[in-house]
């Protein structure tokens, strides 16, 4: 599957988000990854629609959206319309989650289901022939710049055997501590999108830096 680059605006200078924007435009990255925290689900508060609506404003590039947040279903509808191309809920924050991924698709968009690291794997079983895209995430949820969790390896495996068992092909994205140094190794796990926040957004050239993790 073809390899995508999402860098994570949680690690953007929020005084200047145009400019980050422009960089992502200029950049090879084909997404860019939105983070919504409430507080709730996890004990960090990020930002909302207002940011999210200025965001698509100034970027070309598809946003694909992250929300960690308790009640995915109730807010569906207005991440539609401020602007996600992919929007990704947690498996473990719905109280019925194919309900929300019957709810994304009818507003047309592309739809990711996502777990922290110590929830199952197999929690994702009946939904992985549903979805466009599973998000496991190497690390908790919450933060930006934390390291990298090294039993994702094995549950990618392991996800990728429940995608096999149930004929489905949906896309792998992985989210958290990620960096040039274990792309490659992620890659040759199976997975296709790498979202990258620290890594893309602290590099004294982000853009050469989305080009690297690309290329590695
Ligand atoms: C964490 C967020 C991540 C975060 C990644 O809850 O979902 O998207 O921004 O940041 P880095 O790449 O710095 O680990
Ligand atoms: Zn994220």
């Amino acid at each position: 599957m073809k390899r995508i680059i999402s860098p994570s605006l949680l690690a953007a200078d929020f005084g200047n988000l145009k400019a980050d924007c422009e960089m992502i435009n200029a950049s090879e990255a084909e997404w860019l990854h939105i983070d919504v925290m409430d507080g709730s689900f996890v004990p960090n508060i990020s930002f909302g629609f207002p940011v999210l609506e200025a965001v698509r404003k100034h970027c070309t590039k598809m946003l694909d959206v992250h929300i960690m947040i308790v009640h995915p279903e109730k807010y569906v509808k207005r991440f539609a319309e401020a602007g996600a191309g992919m929007l990704t809920f947690h498996c473990e924050a719905a109280e019925n989650p194919q309900e929300v991924i019957d709810l994304i698709r009818t507003e047309g968009i592309q739809v990711g289901i996502s777990v922290n690291p110590d929830i199952p794997v197999s929690m994702l079983e009946p939904y992985v022939d549903k979805v466009d895209m599973v998000l496991l995430m190497s690390v908790y949820a919450g933060y930006g710049g934390q390291k990298f969790i090294e039993e994702t390896y094995d549950r990618i495996a392991e996800l990728r055997e429940i995608m096999k068992s149930r004929n489905a092909n949906c896309m792998i994205q992985i989210d958290g501590g990620v960096n040039p140094q274990n792309a490659q190794k992620l890659y040759e796990a199976g997975v296709n999108v790498l979202v990258a926040g620290s890594s893309v957004f602290n590099s004294a050239n982000p853009v050469e830096a989305i080009h690297q993790l690309l290329n590695v």
